[in-house]
């Protein structure tokens, strides 16, 4: 089946790399030429686990092209899949969907076999709707079907979350639409991933929803953690003493500084929006924005505390600044709030991150960054872990304490053990565990 893809970010490039894998024909479209020649070259524009190797062997097994030629990138495709950028819209925190409509309508203008155009970037329910207006308004005289489709792809993991999902969602209003998602995804339904089909606005809210409670999940959590610290009691205990319950399920209960990324803080953002377009608001969900949002300045407070309340003129080396290890993405990531709050108290900040400082150096313009982490740490009054990247889970202990001024950790993702660390000298915070 020959399968065009609209918009080759993230979510993009992962599908239609994932597609063309299935042994699907596809091209990925991108109206940046820079990213299309730097793909074109085998230079990757994201950082994910095993994507490189996937697309370059896709692209010599002759599945997989990239154009900026949308025209062109669509004729004779069944499936039009749509993942281009849905951002929070600056002010009010609706989804930006400004590209989704300009692709519509591209589409719309240039469509001359019947297809099934697929959105598969987060937006907001009722977007299909719009979708399918502006293609009909273009007369296509062909037919075509709007259809859901989104995506729960985690950064890191995505390509195994795209071959090895725990279900599909596939919201279509039509039988034709529905048979060409099936042939999409047959690799997979013969794996016996469970396809859902469901109308599209359920599917379009399925996403925000998926989203919103994984984020509830994470704030729950990081508020008992909270808790935990008052009373004496250890969090980890906590989380596998609910998790257990099959009800609640062991997964997103890890306390930590907040969650950041792509997804949670702007799709939690836009379902409020909605909510209170449709005059129906989702109060949870509102504390658990406003909650997060106040807790990744508190782990600067928690930092500052472990310098013994004044950090002014004091140096902390900051572990990790990536939302989550295993992506170069800054977006919304704990770190820059927390690096900021330090600053306003007159500490330096040193850091160091295997993939992020790239990206993070405009973000943060107050840190310096190290070659390593133990350059970060050298002379540092405390260290802050602030991202799990695997190079922190296994610091050479002595070597830190030899080299840091004061042997202070603050470990806001509870890599390390605080018995352990103790005993080794340290003075050592995490969170959730007295
Ligand atoms: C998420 C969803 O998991 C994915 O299904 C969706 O399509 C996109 O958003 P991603 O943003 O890549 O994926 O990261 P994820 O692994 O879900 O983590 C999000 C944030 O939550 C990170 O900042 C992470 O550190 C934090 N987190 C996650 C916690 O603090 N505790 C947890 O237990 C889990």
């Amino acid at each position: 089946m020959k399968i065009a893809m609209v918009g080759s970010g993230y979510v993009g490039l992962v599908s239609g790399a994932c597609l063309a894998d299935f042994g699907h024909d596809v091209v990925c479209i991108d109206k940046d030429p820079a990213k299309i020649a730097s793909l074109l070259d085998g230079v990757m524009p994201i950082y994910e686990p095993g994507l490189a190797e996937l697309v370059g062997a896709n692209v010599r097994a002759g599945r997989l092209a990239f154009t900026t030629d949308l025209a062109a990138g669509i004729e004779g495709a069944s499936a039009i899949f749509i993942a281009v950028g849905t951002p929070s819209r600056r002010g009010d925190g609706h989804a930006d969907l400004t590209f989704v409509y300009e692709v519509a309508r591209e589409v719309g203008a240039n469509l001359k076999t019947p297809a099934t155009i697929v959105t598969k970037s987060t937006v907001p329910v009722g977007t299909g709707d719009e979708v399918e207006r502006i293609i009909g308004e273009a007369k296509p005289g062909v037919e075509f079907a709007v259809v859901s489709n989104p995506e729960f792809l985690r950064e890191g993991a995505a390509i195994s979350d795209f071959k090895r999902p725990d279900r599909i969602v596939i919201g279509a209003e039509s039988e034709f639409g529905r048979q060409v998602m099936s042939e999409v995804y047959r690799p997979l339904f013969l794996n016996k991933a469970p396809i859902l089909f469901t109308a599209r606005r359920s599917a379009e809210l399925i996403k925000y929803a998926a989203n919103a409670f994984l984020a509830t999940k994470i704030t729950f959590i990081n508020e008992m953690a909270d808790l935990c610290e008052k009373v004496g009691a250890d969090v980890q205990d906590v989380s596998r003493g609910i998790g257990l319950d099959g009800r609640i399920g062991p997964k997103f209960l890890h306390a930590g500084p907040g969650y950041g990324g792509s997804c949670f803080p702007k799709d939690t953002l836009a379902l409020l929006k909605t909510a209170e377009d449709y005059d129906s608001p989702t109060r949870i969900v509102e504390a658990v924005v406003k909650v997060n949002d106040s807790r990744k300045r508190a782990m600067g407070r928690k930092v500052v505390e472990a310098l013994g309340g004044d950090a002014r003129g004091k140096k902390v080396a900051m572990l990790g600044l990536t939302f989550k290890p295993n992506t170069d993405d800054m977006r919304d990531s704990p770190s820059i709030a927390i690096a900021q709050a330090l600053d306003d108290a007159g500490a330096k900040v040193v850091a160091y991150d295997p993939e992020g400082m790239e990206l993070a150096k405009p973000l943060m313009p107050e840190v310096a960054m190290a070659a390593n982490p133990y350059e970060a740490i050298e002379g540092a009054d405390a260290i802050v872990i602030v991202t799990e990247w695997d190079a922190f889970r296994a610091l050479d202990l002595k070597r830190v304490k030899d080299i840091a001024k004061a042997p202070v950790l603050v470990d806001l993702r509870n890599v390390y053990d605080p018995a352990e660390l103790r005993a080794e000298g340290f003075t050592y915070v995490s969170v959730g565990r007295v």
